[in-house]
């Protein structure tokens, strides 16, 4: 019998931070890219709600519905069989009651199979993460520039350059470890804040657009990979996989045009006596 492979938990999450282990998470969104991002040792997978704008074709995360990151999650989780996966909760799916709250995070825990839940916010939402947790729902927090929030930002804007909102945000952060939330997000804040809030915190933060010195690093997979049109000044591109694929989807319709393709690697045979009776059967 294969020995069971052995998945990243919660625990291991603990660990790297104390042991100063910087934290690689991605996210993902389909079977296929589950697989290989697990392949390569990913130890936390983000299906993020960002699915509503690199792979639904909406301009905000806004739209997504429970429904929506269910079905993704579910293909995610099938691909990955080490990396610790979380589900992201959508757009007032965890804010109108903690009945709610609790009733989603199980959706996302039960029916996906991922391991915890991401929600966006601070204090506001520190009472429902620590509901989560006394249920047994591990609990990602997300503060910063939380997309859920962008119309009342105002954009996507860099937030905590004043000392008001410095100051809340460390709040926030300290709101949702007290919550026993295992690892936190933070989102386009100034570098300096997010190497404070990071050395204040006992749990991991995970930085995108917040600097070197956050415990880890988060990238949305299609950025990373040149597949979206639009690379925000936080994300890298590593690899430009739209013009790989423009290329191959124009050699193979050149082929097709041209008759090169299929070949006969490509084709089945069929024995001539059975062609010949079918022939037959025309005339
Ligand atoms: O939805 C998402 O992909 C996210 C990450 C950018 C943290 O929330």
């Amino acid at each position: 019998m294969a020995t069971p492979v052995k998945r990243v938990t919660i625990n291991d999450i603990r660990e790297m931070k104390q042991n100063g282990e910087k934290i690689a998470m991605l996210t993902a969104y389909d079977y296929p890219t589950a697989k290989i991002v697990d392949s390569c040792n990913i130890p936390i997978i983000l299906v993020g709600d960002s699915l509503g704008n690199v792979v639904l074709g909406y301009d905000s995360t806004i739209p997504v519905t429970m429904d929506d990151m269910i079905h993704h999650c579910k293909a995610v989780v099938r691909g990955a069989e080490h990396a610790f996966v979380v589900g992201d909760m959508p757009f007032m799916t965890y804010h109108i009651s903690t009945e709610d709250a609790m009733r989603n995070a199980a959706r996302f825990i039960q029916e996906a199979g991922v391991q915890a839940v991401k929600l966006e916010g601070g204090i506001t939402v520190a009472d429902k993460v620590k509901r989560l947790v006394d249920c047994g729902i591990p609990v990602m927090g997300h503060i910063g520039m939380t997309p859920q929030s962008v119309n009342q930002f105002g954009g996507n804007l860099v937030q905590g350059k004043t000392m008001a909102v410095a100051q809340r945000l460390v709040e926030d952060a300290k709101a949702l470890e007290q919550a026993g939330a295992f690892t936190v997000v933070l989102e386009c804040i100034p570098k300096r804040l997010a190497a404070l809030i990071t050395q204040n915190l006992s749990i991991s933060t995970i930085g995108i657009g917040a600097g070197p010195d956050c415990d880890g690093q988060v990238l949305v997979i299609n950025n990373l990979l040149g597949l979206t049109d639009f690379n925000p000044k936080l994300a890298k591109q590593y690899v430009n996989l739209k013009d790989i694929m423009s290329q191959a989807i124009s050699a193979y319709r050149d082929e097709v045009k041209g008759g090169q393709f299929p070949t006969k690697e490509n084709s089945f045979i069929i024995d001539s006596a059975v062609l010949e009776q079918v022939k037959a059967k025309l005339s």
